[in-house]
């Protein structure tokens, strides 16, 4: 399976569809977040995030000036928002690369900024389509997108 559509009808649902989803989840899994502003990516995060057992005291929010924020979760997050970032060169130097095979699991808000030059093995697309409502899509981009699609089980 390629791709899988669902219905989230508040910000509840968002989250607790990103945390079933963080179960199926290990490190260096990339994950891209795609939406416009106020689709629920950082929403999407959270939940994530706390299905991966975020301490209470840590917040999850868009890390639009920071560029990364890093949770420790069971398996850690590193938390990019490419928002701001105006070439690719920048996301670079902030060193992803050196970050890979460290244990870590991937979210980048705006991944698909650049094209395709960030490679994700999931892409989660937010569309917003009533102020509560949002239709999210998880797209697998790699093989191993495809395994994690196929080993999750969700029904909202
Ligand atoms: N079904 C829903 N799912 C997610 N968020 C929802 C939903 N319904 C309402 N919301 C609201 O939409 C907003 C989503 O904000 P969020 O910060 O997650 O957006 P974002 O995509 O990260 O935006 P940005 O590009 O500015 O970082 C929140 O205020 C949240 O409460
Ligand atoms: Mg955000």
């Amino acid at each position: 399976m390629n791709l899988k559509k669902l219905i989230s009808l508040d910000e509840t649902q968002t989250e607790d569809c990103a945390s079933s989803l963080s179960e199926k989840l290990k490190s260096d899994d990339v994950l891209g977040l795609i939406g416009e502003i106020g689709a629920g990516k950082t929403v999407f995060s959270r939940g994530l995030s706390k299905g991966l057992a975020l301490p209470k005291e840590y917040s999850v929010t868009s890390p639009t000036f920071t560029l990364m924020n890093i949770y420790p979760c069971t398996i850690p997050i590193f938390h990019f928002d490419l928002y701001r970032l105006e070439n690719i060169e920048d996301f670079s130097s902030l060193g992803i690369d050196d970050y890979k095979y460290q244990g870590a699991i991937f979210l980048i808000e705006w991944a698909n900024k650049f094209g395709d030059q960030i490679s994700r093995d999931l892409d989660i697309h937010i569309f917003h389509k009533s102020e509560d409502s949002r239709e999210i899509t998880i797209e697998a981009i790699s093989q191993r997108g495809i395994d994690i699609l196929n080993e999750w089980e969700y029904d909202v």
